[in-house]
């Protein structure tokens, strides 16, 4: 089988964790830079990184990489790619781009130019002057760093943050690539207790639940590559039946969720009824000064809310305090938050044993990581 080359993309931060989630997924050739990892597999690969990865945001072929320092570069360069062999002659084509300190900087430009191309080299193919673009669609991302240029093609479609779950969300929910990327960085273990104690719409608790039950992200929705003739049905159909086998559908970790707002309280509880972990994530309203910790060596994964530019409220200051009162004073307890607040530590009240810079949409945050005591062995039986 034809082996391709893959780029897996993620929110700056995290590039580790999709690249051990690529190792975890048996693909080889690992090569992480800037927010993508990329990798080498066969077609078979291309429905198993969709369904399975929790922290990619997209899941792009690779077909082509040149330097592009004149416009006739880029015309020729995407021209010379194998089109035809993804395209059909019906095929959408809809291009996005972006330019990174380069020479080809007008991104509307390069995208009309790159789509020319394309059509040059497909009327070549299918003998016609042509195309009505009444079939699947494909969605070509051409990215310009530093005058090279990366032709890709998506195959995701809507980002994998989209895993069909959450039907309402709160007001400032986190994205489920993000709570998947924080439960994975944590010590958290599916044996132990998971709390967000500030959990909106409850994406950490729904994501932690999904990781412990070995439920894929991607099973409840549809990728654009899944239109695609050029890909045999049977190859989704098994990447699928796979999945679902693999599913541990009577373990029933402990994970709680509590905020002070009832409304998101009950978005919480449909999202995790539609993503089938009700039997296991709970939410209850609850605010976080009323919060105790129903056992030792649990874990408390959260995103609280941020400040403005301006600062924090009074009221944001006093709920980072009362973290630590409350899960500063258990030593067997880990504590973990992401904020924007670059005075956290001195507001819980100890210095971080670790602190990771991630990027949430685009605003620099932290994440705090507080660890407690290890379990004894054999402890959390
Ligand atoms: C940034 S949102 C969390 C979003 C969540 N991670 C999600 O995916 O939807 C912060 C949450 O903190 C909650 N909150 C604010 N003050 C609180 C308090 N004193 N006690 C409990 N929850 C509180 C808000 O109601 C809000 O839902």
């Amino acid at each position: 089988m034809q082996t391709l080359r893959y780029m897996a993309t993620s929110a700056f931060g995290l590039e580790s964790v999709v690249k051990r989630e690529a190792a975890n997924m048996g693909f080889k050739d690992l090569k992480v830079s800037d927010g993508r990892v990329c990798f080498d597999a066969g077609l078979e690969a291309l429905p198993k990184a969709n369904l399975r990865f929790r922290c990619a945001e997209r899941v792009l072929l690779v077909l082509g990489e040149f330097t592009a320092l004149s416009f006739d570069d880029l015309f020729e360069g995407v021209k010379a790619l194998p089109w035809e062999q993804w395209i059909t002659k019906d095929g959408r084509i809809a291009v996005t781009g972006s330019s990174v300190q380069s020479r080809l900087y007008s991104v509307s430009d390069c995208q009309s130019i790159i789509k020319k191309a394309i059509v040059e080299r497909l009327k070549l193919t299918y003998k016609t002057r042509w195309f009505d673009e009444t079939g699947p669609e494909y969605k070509i991302r051409a990215a310009l760093l530093r005058d090279v240029a990366s032709i890709t093609l998506d195959t995701s479609g809507a980002g994998l943050h989209k895993r069909g779950y959450r039907a309402v969300a709160g007001d400032a929910p986190l994205k489920e690539t993000l709570a998947a990327a924080l439960v994975s960085l944590s010590y958290w273990r599916k044996d132990r207790v998971l709390l967000d104690p500030v959990c909106g719409s409850g994406t950490i608790c729904v994501e932690a639940a999904m990781i412990a039950k070995n439920i894929a992200p991607g099973l409840s929705r549809k990728f654009s590559a899944e239109e695609w003739p050029q890909i045999d049905s049977k190859l989704w159909k098994d990447a699928r039946k796979e999945a679902y086998a693999a599913i541990d559908v009577n373990f029933r970790p402990e994970i709680y969720g509590s905020d002070i707002d009832e409304r998101v309280i009950e978005i919480a509880k449909a999202n995790a009824s539609k993503a089938g972990v009700d039997d296991c994530a709970r939410f209850e309203r609850k605010p976080l000064e009323d919060v105790t910790l129903p056992k030792d060596y649990g874990v408390a994964i959260c995103n609280p809310p941020y400040g403005e530019r301006l600062g924090l409220s009074e009221e944001i200051e006093k709920l980072y305090k009362d973290m630590g009162g409350i899960f500063g004073a258990n030593k067997t307890w880990s504590f973990y938050a992401l904020t924007n607040c670059e005075y956290f530590e001195k507001l819980y009240g100890r210095r971080a044993d670790a602190k990771r810079k991630i990027y949430n949409g685009g605003m620099k945050t932290d994440f705090y990581q507080f660890y407690g005591e290890r379990p004894a062995r054999g402890h959390l039986t």
